[in-house]
């Protein structure tokens, strides 16, 4: 395949307006504090959904942003590839909900489920759908309700986690100075049991004992996701920059998956890219899964620090383990 074959025509992102401190933990009862978080994570505050407030309605608020942005109106989407570890319901998909939601009659749609990765995952496939003539026009979107599934109880994870959906208007590229130059997934389910939910699904359903043992929720090995996440995204830059023959020097922006400041500089350090290359949002924002890098990529259009012209590196890790990277030019 000869590159780029799509490029990004428009961002967008759907954000709770309620904002959870690191000091609103102490109301929970539980023993925690600012400085603990701050320091091992960088996260000062998450948005939180309202109960009114769900993946799709998020997911709307950013598809809509980025299709105004992009100038796409909804009849002319033809795929809808949602990313989430938080769907409304498990059948049919939250992406289905989407595309009612938005009018997309030409769409198809379907739920993607590949964690933290998912946005890199989706804007893969989406580029391998325009490239094989299928679709023209594909809105990736990440989106997360994270508050749904993570434990309130366990102070090692539900500390780190926020809600919140970003969006992205991929459209087949015209001309060949600007779209995706390059691509990398990988995964390892070997370590699927370090970040996950062990019950509710097929395997062991809903039922009171899960509720009572709380084995619905997330359960993750943090140490062991940390050492994995900074040797994997670090891999990860590595390819993306080999595939489209270029150095972290050529790098204008890296948007790395928010997950924690320390290893965002893990990353960025292996990669070469100075930290004020870096985009970094997961002070205000806490780690809202696969919505992480189209949020941050949304407010680095708006900042101003992704424009026409930059070279933007993105990479990304999470449960499964799944992992990826992609260069863009814009
Ligand atoms: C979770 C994480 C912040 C914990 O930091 P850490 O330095 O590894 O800390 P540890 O897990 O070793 O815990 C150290 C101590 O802090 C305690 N602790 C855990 N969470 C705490 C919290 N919210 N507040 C206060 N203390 C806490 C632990 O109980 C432990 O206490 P102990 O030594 O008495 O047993 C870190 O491992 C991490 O960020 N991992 C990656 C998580 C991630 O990004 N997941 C998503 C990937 S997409």
């Amino acid at each position: 395949m000869i590159r780029p074959v799509a490029y990004v025509a428009g961002t967008g992102r759907g954000i709770p307006a309620k904002v959870m401190s690191n000091h609103d933990f102490a109301a929970l009862g539980l023993d925690t504090d600012h400085d603990w978080i701050v320091e091992r994570t960088g996260i000062v505050e998450r948005h939180i959904g309202a109960p009114g407030e769900t993946t799709m309605s998020m997911a709307a608020t950013a598809s809509r942003a980025a299709m105004k942005r992009a100038d796409v109106s909804a009849g002319e989407i033809d795929a809808i590839i949602l990313s989430t570890a938080t769907p409304d319901r498990l059948l049919p998909s939250t992406a289905v909900d989407l595309q009612a939601e938005l009018g997309a009659t030409r769409a198809a749609a379907f739920d993607i489920s590949a964690a933290c990765s998912g946005w890199v995952y989706g804007m893969t496939i989406a580029e391998g759908l325009i490239s094989s003539g299928v679709v023209e026009t594909a809105l990736v979107v990440g989106a997360e309700k994270m508050s749904a599934i993570v434990d309130w109880q366990d102070r090692a994870s539900c500390v780190l986690f926020g809600d919140g959906a970003g969006a992205t208007v991929l459209k087949r590229a015209a001309t060949a100075d600007r779209g995706i130059l390059s691509v990398y997934m990988r995964s390892d389910g070997s370590l699927a049991e370090l970040l996950w939910r062990p019950s509710g699904g097929a395997k062991v359903p809903y039922a009171q004992a899960v509720l009572d043992d709380r084995s619905t929720y997330v359960k993750m090995a943090g140490r062991e996701v940390f050492k994995h996440a900074v040797r994997s995204m670090a891999d990860a830059c590595d390819r993306a920059l080999d595939a489209a023959r270029l150095t972290g020097q050529d790098i204008d922006i890296l948007i790395p998956h928010q997950a924690n400041v320390r290893i965002i500089e893990a990353t960025a350090k292996h990669a070469n890219i100075p930290m004020d290359k870096v985009y970094v949002n997961v002070d205000r924002y806490g780690n809202t899964s696969s919505a992480s890098i189209p949020i941050a990529l949304d407010e680095a259009i708006e900042r101003g620090r992704v424009a026409s012209g930059t070279t933007a590196l993105f990479v990304a890790f999470g449960a499964g383990f799944t992992w990826g990277s992609m260069v863009v030019r814009f």
